[in-house]
C-alpha cells in the first residue's frame, strides 16, 4: 500500500501515513488534534489549509464541496474529515 507524508506546518510535526488515511486521522496519530465535530463532513469545524500537496488529496465529495461553498472559505482550504491522503508529501495548517 502506498503511503504519504503529512506534516503540520503549526507544530512541524511529520507523519507517514497509509494511502486513504482521513487528514483528521493524522492531526490524532500526530496529536496535533484539529479543531473536529461532526466528523462526517457537515458542520465545517475541521477547516484545514493546505499549504502544498493539494494534488496528493482526494477530490472533495459533493457534500464537502458544497458545505465549503456556503462557508465561504479560501479555495486552499479543506475538510479534515473529508479528505484523504493518496500518496506523496502533503503540508497542512489548521485554521
Ligand atoms: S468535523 Fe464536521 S465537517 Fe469535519
Amino acid at each position: 500500500m502506498s503511503k504519504a507524508k503529512v506534516t503540520f506546518s503549526d507544530t512541524g510535526t511529520t507523519l507517514t501515513v497509509s494511502a486513504g488515511t482521513r487528514l483528521i486521522e493524522v492531526s490524532e496519530q500526530a496529536g496535533a488534534h484539529l479543531v473536529c465535530g461532526c466528523r462526517e463532513g457537515e458542520c465545517g469545524a475541521c477547516l484545514v489549509r493546505v499549504v502544498s500537496g493539494a494534488e496528493y488529496l482526494s477530490e472533495p465529495s459533493v457534500l464537502e464541496d458544497q458545505v465549503l461553498k456556503e462557508l465561504s472559505v479560501p479555495w486552499d482550504q479543506r475538510l479534515a474529515c473529508q479528505a484523504r491522503v493518496l500518496g506523496g508529501e502533503i503540508v497542512v495548517k489548521p485554521v
